[in-house]
C-alpha cells in the first residue's frame, strides 16, 4: 500500500469540507492539508442546494429572532449555546463569500437580497437565484485552489478511519482510477461527508449521499447522535424526488389538494405554506392518506402552484426549478402546477460533535450534515444548513489546524490498514455469494420508505429493524459482478451499501426507542411531545451486536420548551 502523510486530512469536498480547507490554510501556510473526495468537488451534493443561506443581515432582524426561530423549529431539541454562536457567525460568512466572489442576488438598491423561508419570522435567506449551493461551491472551490498547501485527491474513496487509543491517526482510501488502497497518516481528520438520505427510495439527495463518513466514525467508536430525526422536504418533484426549492413557496407559491383547497389553512393557519418542513410534510402526507391528493401515474401527489407569480419572476428568481420541472416533471410551472410530495431531505443527526466540532475521538472533527452539534434539534429550518456548513466548516478548519500545529504524528498501525484491505477486497469485492447489491439496496430503500417514513409506529419500526438486520446478513453473501480495478462502480456501490445498512439500523433503532413525537419524528402510537422523559439527545454507539443507546441532556440557555404552534 502506498503511504501518504498530511497534517490535516479533510474527507469530503462539499461546502463544509471546502470551507474547512480554506480556514485551515488561512491559519497557516505551513500546514500540509489534503482534501479527499469520492467525487470531483464540484459534483458534491452541496452543488444542489437551491433556496438560500440564512443570516441576519438587516437591522429589523436580530440574532435573538434567528436563534429563537431555530430553537422553535427544532422543537426545543437544539443545543441553544450552539444556536446562539451559529446565528452570530453566519453574517460574517455571507460577507466573506461576497468578497470571494459569490454572485448573491441583489435588491434594486444593490444590497444582498433575502427571501422568506419556512419557520423564519424574517426574510433572512440570502440567495443566488435558486442555485445558491452551485454558486457557493464554485466560489469556495475557486478560493480553496488558490492555496498551494491544499492538495486535492479527487475521486478517492475513503473506507475507514484508523484510531489508536481513542486518537485518530489517519485513514485508508481507494484511488478509484487504479482500484488500489492507500494509507493516509494525519495529525487531524475532518469529516465533512454529508448526509445519508440515500437509505430512502424517494429523496431529494444525489445518489452519492450515502453517509460514508458517519458510518466510518461510528465504526471506530464515535457515537451517532439523534439519528431518528430525518427531515422530509415537502416538495420533492414527482416522480424523481429532485428538489423543488422551498424558495418557490418563499416567493409566494401555493400548495393545493385535489379539492382545490389551500389545505395548509387547516394545519398552520398563520404560516400557511411557510410553516416549518415537518409541519408541511405531515400536512401533505395527511392529505395523501385521507384521499385528498391528486392521483397520477406515479401515485398520489400535491400541486405546487406558481402560476400567479408570472413568467418574469419565475425566470429571475426560480430559473433552475422551472427547467427541472419541464425536463424531469414534464410541466412548465409558468403554465401548470408542479406535482410534488414529501421526500427524504436531511439528517438532523450525525457524528456527535461539540461547538468546536470536536468529536469524542481526539483529533477527529466533524462539520456539515454528517455531524450533529446539535444545531437543528428535531427539525432543521430551511437555509440553516448551508449556513451551518460555512460557519462550522470554518470552525472545523481552524480547530483542526490549531490541533495539528500543536500535535505530532502518531504511530500508524500498519496491521489495521492490512486488515481493512482484507475486509474490503477479500470480504466485499471478493465475496462469492449469490446476492446482488442493487437488489439489497432497493429493498432497504423501499423498507425505509414504507416503515420509517413521516408517520411511524412501534410495530412498523420493529418490523423494519428485523428486515434491515436480515439485509445485513444477506449482504455477507453478495457478489460484485465486475472485478475490474478502474472506476469499479459496482464495487463502490457495495462499499456504500455496507455503510448505509449500518446507518439504516441506527436510524430505526433510535426511532423505535424514542416513544414520543417531536419535530420530524412523528409516532402515531406516541403522538405527544414528552419533555419530562425525552428532552434528551440520543447517542448510538457501535457494538458487534448492534447499536447501544445512551442519552445526554439538551443545553438550554434562554428559551424554555413551550407549546410549538404555527
Ligand atoms: O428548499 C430548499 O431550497 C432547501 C434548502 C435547505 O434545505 O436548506
Amino acid at each position: 500500500m502506498e503511504k501518504h502523510a498530511h497534517d490535516i486530512v479533510i474527507v469530503g469536498a462539499g461546502l463544509a469540507g471546502l470551507r474547512a480547507a480554506v480556514a485551515a490554510a488561512e491559519l497557516s501556510s505551513k500546514l500540509d492539508i489534503a482534501v479527499i473526495s469520492k467525487l470531483h468537488p464540484l459534483r458534491s451534493h452541496s452543488v444542489c442546494a437551491q433556496g438560500g443561506t440564512a443570516a441576519v443581515m438587516r437591522e429589523k432582524d436580530s440574532f435573538d429572532l434567528h436563534a429563537f426561530d431555530t430553537v422553535k423549529g427544532a422543537d426545543y431539541l437544539a443545543d441553544q449555546d450552539v444556536v446562539e454562536f451559529f446565528v452570530r457567525q453566519a453574517p460574517r460568512e455571507i460577507i466573506l463569500m461576497e468578497h470571494w466572489g459569490c454572485p448573491w442576488s441583489r435588491t434594486p438598491d444593490g444590497k444582498i437580497d433575502q427571501r422568506p423561508f419556512g419557520g423564519h419570522t424574517y426574510p433572512r435567506a440570502c440567495f443566488a437565484a435558486d442555485m445558491t449551493g452551485f454558486h457557493e461551491m464554485h466560489t469556495l472551490y475557486g478560493k480553496a485552489t488558490t492555496y498551494s498547501n491544499v492538495k486535492f485527491y479527487d475521486e478517492w474513496f475513503a473506507t475507514s478511519l484508523i484510531v489508536e487509543n481513542n486518537i485518530v491517526v489517519g485513514l485508508t482510501a481507494i484511488e478509484l482510477k487504479t482500484g488500489e488502497m492507500h494509507t493516509f497518516k494525519a495529525k487531524a481528520v475532518v469529516m465533512a461527508t454529508g448526509g445519508h438520505e440515500r437509505i430512502y427510495e424517494f429523496t431529494t439527495f444525489s445518489h452519492t449521499t450515502t453517509g460514508d463518513g458517519m458510518a466510518m466514525a461510528y465504526r471506530v467508536g464515535a457515537p451517532l447522535e439523534d439519528m431518528e430525526f430525518v427531515q422530509f422536504h415537502p416538495t420533492g418533484l414527482v416522480p424523481s424526488g429532485v428538489l423543488i426549492t422551498e424558495g418557490a413557496r418563499g416567493e409566494g407559491g401555493y400548495l393545493y389538494n385535489a379539492l382545490g383547497e389551500r389545505f395548509m389553512k387547516r394545519y398552520a393557519p398563520e404560516k400557511m405554506e411557510l410553516a416549518p418542513r415537518d409541519v408541511v410534510s405531515r400536512a401533505e402526507q395527511t392529505e395523501i392518506l385521507e384521499g385528498r391528493a391528486f392521483m397520477g401515474p406515479y401515485g398520489p401527489y400535491i400541486a405546487l402552484d406558481l402560476r400567479h407569480l408570472g413568467e418574469e419572476k419565475i425566470n429571475e428568481r426560480l430559473p433552475l426549478i422551472r427547467d427541472v420541472a419541464i425536463k424531469l416533471g414534464g410541466v412548465d410551472p409558468v403554465k401548470e402546477p408542479i406535482p410534488i410530495r414529501p421526500a427524504a431531505h436531511y439528517s438532523m443527526g450525525g457524528i456527535k460533535a461539540n461547538i468546536r466540532t470536536e468529536t469524542p475521538i481526539r483529533g477527529l472533527y466533524a462539520a456539515g450534515e454528517c455531524s450533529c452539534l446539535s444545531l437543528h434539534g428535531a427539525n432543521r429550518l430551511g437555509t440553516n444548513s448551508t449556513a451551518e456548513c460555512l460557519v462550522f466548516g470554518a470552525v472545523a478548519g481552524e480547530e483542526a489546524a490549531k490541533y495539528a500545529m500543536s500535535a505530532g504524528f502518531h504511530e500508524f498501525p500498519e496491521e489495521k490498514a492490512l486488515a481493512e484491505e482484507k475486509r474490503v477486497f477479500d470480504g466485499i469485492l471478493g465475496s462469492e455469494g449469490g446476492e446482488r447489491v442493487p437488489q439489497l439496496r432497493d429493498e432497504m430503500r423501499r423498507l425505509m420508505n414504507t416503515k420509517v417514513w413521516i408517520f411511524r409506529t412501534g410495530e412498523e419500526l420493529k418490523s423494519a429493524l428485523k428486515e434491515v438486520r436480515t439485509l445485513k446478513e444477506r449482504f455477507k453473501n453478495i457478489k460484485v459482478e465486475d472485478r475490474g480495478k478502474t472506476f469499479n462502480t459496482g464495487f463502490t456501490a457495495a462499499l456504500q451499501l455496507d455503510f448505509m445498512l449500518d446507518l439504516a439500523e441506527v436510524t430505526i433503532i433510535s426511532a423505535l426507542a424514542r416513544t414520543e413525537s417531536r419535530g420530524a419524528h412523528s409516532r402515531l402510537d406516541y403522538p405527544n411531545r414528552d419533555d419530562e422523559r425525552w428532552l434528551v439527545h440520543t447517542l448510538a454507539y457501535y457494538t458487534v451486536d448492534g447499536p447501544r443507546l445512551e442519552y445526554v441532556p439538551v443545553t438550554i440557555t434562554k428559551w424554555q420548551p413551550t407549546i410549538r404552534k404555527y
